[in-house]
């Protein structure tokens, strides 16, 4: 029986590319995201050019009977799942008391909850085969605050705090949880979080690259992975700076001129 892997925000960007990747090593995908038709596409696509299965299921990972729905589907239908990427996920940029708040509430839902909740019902799926690898998409946001994108921010520190404690939880046990920290990478996650283009300095990296060091690190057993040689450096000079001088510069990079509420 072939091995599957479950990637969640597969409709696009790094997911998509994990997706392709997993497919190209001739592993079975469930690709998971909201857009139906373009789930569709890509699985017939990724099916008919590399032989392999490829489900594609919609649904809305911020509402949690649809990830419960995820799981029963691999249950029900027998799938040998090894790996879930957790790759759903977006942000925002602007004032924190001046953004949509449902907007907000939501983002924390997908990104750290559903994250909690998949890892959870997949980990119990891997632990009775004791084999599997859990994939998070964190982000160099995990590694200091970051003024006008908090939320997000706060919820990749989240991602890479769980994601480092399970995997010690896990050892010995077959099972892996690995987080992915990239930089900026040339997807749509800028454009839907406001923002035409990053204001940064740091490269923007295009996906393939992220998931090349993904499988690097996946291959070499890395609790995480951060995505190129200056973001490497600055995790490392992160390290001995104080964290409010981290934010500083961070704000810097993200920052918008406050409009005045009243
Ligand atoms: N791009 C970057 O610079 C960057 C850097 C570091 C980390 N990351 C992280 O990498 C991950 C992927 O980002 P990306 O750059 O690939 O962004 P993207 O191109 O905007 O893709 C986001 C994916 O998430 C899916 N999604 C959004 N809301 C969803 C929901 N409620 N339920 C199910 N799926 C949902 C989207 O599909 P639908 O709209 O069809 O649902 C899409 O497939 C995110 O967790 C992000 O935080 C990105």
């Amino acid at each position: 029986m072939k091995e599957y892997a479950v990637i969640t925000g597969a409709s696009a960007g790094i997911g998509l590319e994990f997706a392709r990747e997993f497919a190209k090593r001739g592993v079975n995908i469930v690709v998971v995201a909201r857009s139906e038709e373009r789930l569709k596409a890509i699985a017939a696509e990724l099916s008919t050019t590399f032989g392999i299965e490829s489900i594609g299921l919609a649904l809305d990972l911020a509402e949690s009977g649809e990830r419960k729905r995820l799981a029963e589907y691999c249950t029900e239908n027998e799938l040998d799942v090894s790996y879930l990427v957790n790759s759903a996920g977006y942000g925002s940029n602007g004032a924190f008391d001046i953004l949509d708040l449902a907007n907000e509430l939501q983002m924390t839902e997908l990104n750290c909850i559903a994250v909690q909740e998949l890892s959870r019902y997949f980990i119990e799926m891997f632990l009775r085969k004791r084999k599997g690898t859990v994939i998070n998409l964190a982000s160099t946001a995990a590694f200091q605050p970051v003024p006008y994108m908090a939320t997000y921010a706060a919820t990749k520190a989240f991602i890479l705090s769980f994601s480092l404690a399970l995997r010690n939880e896990l050892r010995g046990t077959g099972v892996e949880v690995m987080a992915l920290c990239p930089g900026p990478v040339d997807t749509s996650f800028f454009r839907n979080a406001g923002m035409a283009k990053p204001k940064t300095f740091l490269r923007v990296h295009p996906p393939s690259l992220v998931i090349r060091k993904a499988f690097y690190g996946i291959e070499h057993h890395k609790p995480f992975v951060v995505v190129g040689g200056l973001n490497t450096f600055l995790y490392y000079l992160g390290n001995i700076t104080p964290v409010t001088w981290r934010t500083w510069i961070a704000a810097s990079m993200f920052g918008r001129k406050r409009r005045k509420t009243s």
